[in-house]
């Protein structure tokens, strides 16, 4: 979709406040903790948990969620390979923005295409870690928490994740958490490390 910019006579301003600046504030580093994994497959869970650590150790954080954000700024959107773009795109760049406000941010989205993914990264450079939810679709399918796995099968959602649409794992995940294996408080567990290996938190 859009790609180019369509406005014309329009000016980038510089910001008096840089996100080093913001950084320095805050007392941690600014990052994109970008979840992507199958529907049920625990992104939405996890990235709410992590958040719930952060803040209480006194960091800047947000959840951008996928069945959320298709309330709001997405509602326009559907569930075609054009509409996922958009909401994957549309998602970068507010995950850029959040970044650039000093903050940590998760997003909680399907986001099946590598492509889209990789668009996404490049608008957030080093600070962008994609974190893999691995969860096998029989998993996933057993758990079927919003009941949309049977929808699917019975013929009931079109274009459905998993079952009549493409999912394209990762292939260089900064991080890949075993969702089937795994209890939800050791996913968290491995996520805080991650980011104080690569030093975004410096206590945990
Ligand atoms: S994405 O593919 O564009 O990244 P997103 O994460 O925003 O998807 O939304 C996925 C959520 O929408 C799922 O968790 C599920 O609750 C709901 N949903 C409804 N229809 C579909 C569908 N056809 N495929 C996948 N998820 C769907």
């Amino acid at each position: 979709m859009a790609e180019q910019i369509k406005a014309t006579n329009i000016t980038w301003h510089h910001e008096t406040v840089t996100r080093a600046d913001r950084e320095k504030n805050n007392g941690h580093g600014a990052a994109v903790l970008w979840f992507t994994g199958l529907s049920a497959s625990g992104k939405s869970t996890i990235a709410q948990a992590v958040q719930a650590v952060l803040f209480e150790h006194g960091c800047q954080t947000y959840v951008l969620d996928g069945d959320n954000i298709r309330h709001g700024l997405n509602k326009d959107l559907g569930f075609s390979p054009e509409d996922r773009e958009e909401n994957i795109r549309r998602i970068g760049e507010v995950a850029a923005l959040f970044l650039d406000a000093g903050m940590i941010v998760s997003t909680a989205f399907i986001s099946p295409y590598r492509a889209d993914r990789d668009k996404a990264r490049s608008l957030c450079g080093d600070r962008f870690f994609e974190i893999f939810v691995d969860c096998p679709i029989d998993v996933c399918e057993s758990r079927d928490p919003k009941g949309l796995y049977q929808k699917a099968r019975d013929g009931k959602i079109p274009e459905f994740t998993g079952i009549s649409a493409p999912y394209e794992p990762p292939e260089n995940a900064e991080l890949i958490i075993n969702a089937a294996e795994n209890t939800v408080e050791e996913c968290v567990g491995k996520v805080i490390a991650y980011l104080q290996k690569r030093g975004v938190l410096t206590t945990g």
